[in-house]
């Protein structure tokens, strides 16, 4: 068996905690060892640089103190929980990954992609999640959703256009590498949803036992 690291990308409300569940019980069901995590956190310290992002405060958090925080976070994560899992033959179900920080850090807030990518090297070296499925969903029905969860976060607080940018550069992302990112209309029932996650287990159970 070898590891395999899935990440799960998209908008606030799109369906990428409810979902992650949902693939990570298909994949145990076939007897592989599943390893759940989320960024930004996934570890203790990682966890507490989370709080430090999503937490809504008088300061104005500057962007790049904002994508520096993100890759903080991420390092702590590769370090104590993604690597050694890969390492073993887990199959990793992230969360959230880059592809976020290109799409909020990138496209929503406007920093540099190159310098993003330069982190990205920094941190993960050659390390790319092996599949990403990206959750897309008109930015409003994404809104609504996380309205309806409860108190929004220092992200979801953000302005329309500034949804639409990152949902643009998912997309983008997707666009770019049809073999890497698979994508979800997560704006028709879960259901829906679910089947299209289920169409993707015989191969993703193939790979992972090699
Ligand atoms: N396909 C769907 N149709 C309708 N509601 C959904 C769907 N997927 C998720 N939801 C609901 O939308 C809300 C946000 O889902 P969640 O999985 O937390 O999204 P995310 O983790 O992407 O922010 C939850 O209340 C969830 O039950
Ligand atoms: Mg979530």
């Amino acid at each position: 068996m070898t590891g395999l690291f899935i990440t799960l990308e998209g908008p606030e409300g799109a369906g990428k905690s409810t979902n992650r569940e949902y693939l990570a019980e298909r994949l145990r069901a076939e007897g592989i060892e599943v390893l759940l995590t989320r960024e930004p956190g996934g570890t203790p310290l990682a966890e507490r640089i989370r709080e430090v992002l999503l937490t809504p405060g008088d300061e104005q958090m500057n962007p790049d103190t904002e994508l520096l925080l993100v890759f903080a976070a991420r390092a702590q994560h590769l370090a104590e929980v993604i690597r050694p899992a890969l390492a073993r033959g887990a199959v990793v179900i992230c969360d959230r990954f880059t592809d976020s920080t290109y799409a909020y850090q990138g496209g929503g807030r406007g920093l540099s992609l190159e310098r993003i990518a330069a982190l990205e090297t920094f941190v993960q070296g050659d390390l790319r999640p092996d599949l990403t499925l990206v959750f897309d969903l008109p930015v409003e029905v994404g809104m609504a959703r996380a309205s309806a969860r409860g108190r929004l976060d220092r992200f979801e607080l953000e302005t329309r256009v500034f949804f639409e940018a990152v949902r643009g550069a998912f997309l983008k992302r997707a666009e770019a590498d049809p073999a890497r990112y698979y994508l979800l209309d997560a704006a028709q029932p879960l259901t829906q949803v679910q089947q299209c996650i289920d169409a993707l287990l015989p191969k993703l159970v193939e790979r992972v036992r090699g």
